[in-house]
Parts: C-alpha cells; structure tokens; sequence
C-alpha cells in the first residue's frame, strides 16, 4: 500500500514575487508571505523565516532572479554589474550553509551566453525553477538511498530539521521518514528539539506529524539517556557544508550526537544533495561558522530566560569529523570508509 504525501512547499516562484512559508510562525501558524524585493529576500534568510541549507539556496536563486527583472538598463555589462553586486549582497546574509552560494555561482553562470537582456532575464528565472526542480528529485533519491540503512521498526534520532520545508520537497534526513511513509514501512523517530531556536520542536515535529510519521519529541539533554533506554538503532542528520575530507558542519549539537553514537555503537548518518558539498576547502577547519544574537539564547518568545548582562556563546553550527560519520548519504549513492577518495571521484564524475 502506498500512502500520498502532501506538505507544505517552502518557497514558490509567482513572477512579480515569491511566495514564502514562514517558518518562524510554525508551528502556531502556517502563514506565507510575499517577498517583493531583494531587500525582503534577504531579512527572510537572516531572520530564519526560510532556514535549511537547500532551502536558503533555493530562495537566493529566486531573490536574484526577481531583482534582476527590476533592472532598467540596456547596457549588458551594467547589467552584470548590478547582477554582481546583487549576488554578493545575498552571499552576505548566512555564512556557512555553502549551498547559498553553490545556487548564486550557478545562476550568475547560467547567462554567459546570453544575448540580451530580456533573455538574461528569462534565463535567471528558469535556472532559479531548475535549482528548485532539481533539488526535489534529488531529495528523493537520498531518502531512498538512506532508507535502505533502515529496517522496519527502527528507532532514529535526528535534530534540527532536515525535512521538506528545507528543501524543495522531503527533505534530506527526514525525507527516508517521508517516503517509510509513503511506503507503509513503520519507523519511529526521535526528533531532538534543537535549542536556541527550537528547529526540532517547531518544524521537524510538525512536518512529521503532518505526513503522519511516528514521532516523539525530547530536549536536547535527553539525548543519551533517550539512546540508551529506547535502544535508538541510527542517528540521521542534514548539513551545511561538507570539506573534501567528509567533515561535516551541521547545527550546533549534531557533532555531540555522533560522540553519542560512536560511545552507544550505533551508526551516525549524514544525508546531503551534492550542492551541500565544499569540494574547495581541505577539511571541516575552514568553515565558517555563523554566530548569531545572544538573544536567541537568553531569550524565548520574547521571555527573558537569563540574568541581564550575561556572556553568551551561540554558534549556529559545529563540525563533526570524518571518523565519526558511518556514512554519507547522497543522491549518487551511499559514501563510507575514505571520504577524501568518495568526495573527489563523486565530482569528478
Ligand atoms: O540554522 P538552520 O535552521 O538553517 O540550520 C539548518 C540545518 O542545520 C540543517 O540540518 C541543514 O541545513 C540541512 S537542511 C536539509
């Protein structure tokens, strides 16, 4: 039996603007907003209403895209230029997710061949739809690369969320989930909430839920003890940036949960689109890694929850090394044993 699957799109393409699901409201509200400028892109990606490595790409795409329809010149090479300065204003809105600017590259790519300017145009929005589309297709063939790690009625841990919603379609950890689903093939996940900004609780316990997947919820804390006395068989996580050498930058608690796994003999799993990759950067040394407000820690819901003038550490992400990491899964296959040789022949195919 087959069970159809019906969540919510993250960004859609609407030609005057782009229609956005924002994600800060969920799980509360299910609201979308319009983003009409290149301005509204940008405070949409640094304010965490569109979060998730493929998902950020995806909208910047679809950012560019939309400013360039509102330049007024006849001059190509102007054109370029405001094209460039546009990219780079978007490069600066996140910091470590390199699949940010893996879409920006490929659409300033996409019109070196162009002849004018209307076909720059059309061709910015058509390479922006292409990334989307193709992010869907690969996003399932990693849910059923990494669902055959799993057998029926294994117990997973995730964290942060790694689902649809931050992607175009199922996600990349969530998205074996989504398709045991579909599927009829009974899983239970474990979802960590994921503090400061509660990415677990608010958005991969609502999007599972919402396709109908066994899930329960625990703090982040309860991680050890969750492993141990409910004999969890695997941890699944996304990431943001992967370094030739398979080290792996993912929100901040991931690297904790595959010390966890490595101590409980249980496989840790990353699952990722190629777009995720860095092939550029020698190891997980090199990433940059985004800290945000002190307020996200200090504060929830606007709540005060820590003494005034306290020191606050918030770095959005970790790196878990290569030795740590059972396998990587992506929509050309399943990578394990020596990452450095699996990453170099993945691109140079
Ligand atoms: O700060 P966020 O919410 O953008 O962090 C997101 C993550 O760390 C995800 O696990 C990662 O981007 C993969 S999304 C498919």
């Amino acid at each position: 039996m087959t069970n159809t699957l019906s969540l919510p799109r993250s960004v859609e393409w609407e030609e005057t603007h782009i229609t956005l699901l924002d994600q800060q409201l969920l799980p509360g509200k299910v609201e979308y907003i319009e983003l009409k400028t290149i301005k509204d892109v940008w405070d949409a990606i640094v304010t965490l209403k569109v979060r998730g490595a493929p998902a950020i790409g995806m909208t910047a795409a679809f950012g560019l895209a939309l400013a360039a329809q509102q330049y007024e010149t006849d001059s190509i090479d102007e054109f370029n230029e405001l094209l460039q300065k546009d990219k780079d204003y978007l490069a600066s809105s996140r910091p470590t997710a390199v699949n940010l600017f893996w879409a920006l590259e490929r659409m300033v790519n996409s019109i070196t061949n162009v002849t004018s300017i209307n076909e720059a145009k059309t061709t910015l929005v058509h390479e922006a739809i292409r990334i989307q589309v193709e992010d869907e297709e690969v996003c399932y063939k990693i849910g059923d690369n990494a669902l055959s790690l799993f057998k029926k009625d294994d117990r997973v841990m995730t964290i942060c969320n790694a689902g649809s919603i931050a992607t175009a379609y199922y996600g990349t950890a969530l998205a074996p989930f989504h398709l045991s689903r579909e599927r009829d093939i009974p899983l239970q996940v474990y979802a960590c909430e994921t503090r400061p900004v509660l990415q677990g609780s608010r958005l991969t316990a609502w999007e599972l839920q919402q396709s109908g997947v066994d899930v329960t919820l625990i703090t982040d804390n309860m991680a050890a003890h969750t492993i141990k006395t409910k004999q969890i068989n695997a941890i699944i996580v996304g990431a943001d940036r992967i370094a030739a050498n398979g080290d792996t930058a993912n929100k901040i608690g991931t690297y904790g949960l595959a010390l966890l796994a490595k101590a409980f003999h249980i496989p840790f799993y990353v699952a990722a689109p190629l777009s995720t990759f860095d092939p550029t950067i020698a190891s997980g040394e090199e990433i940059p890694i985004e800290e945000r407000n002190p307020e996200e820690v200090t504060h929830l819901h606007g709540q005060q929850i820590a003494p005034d003038g306290i020191a606050v550490f918030n770095p959005a992400f970790d790196v878990t090394p290569n030795e740590l990491i059972t396998a990587i899964i992506t929509d050309r296959g399943i990578l394990k044993g020596n990452y450095q040789e699996g990453i170099q022949t993945l691109f140079n195919n």
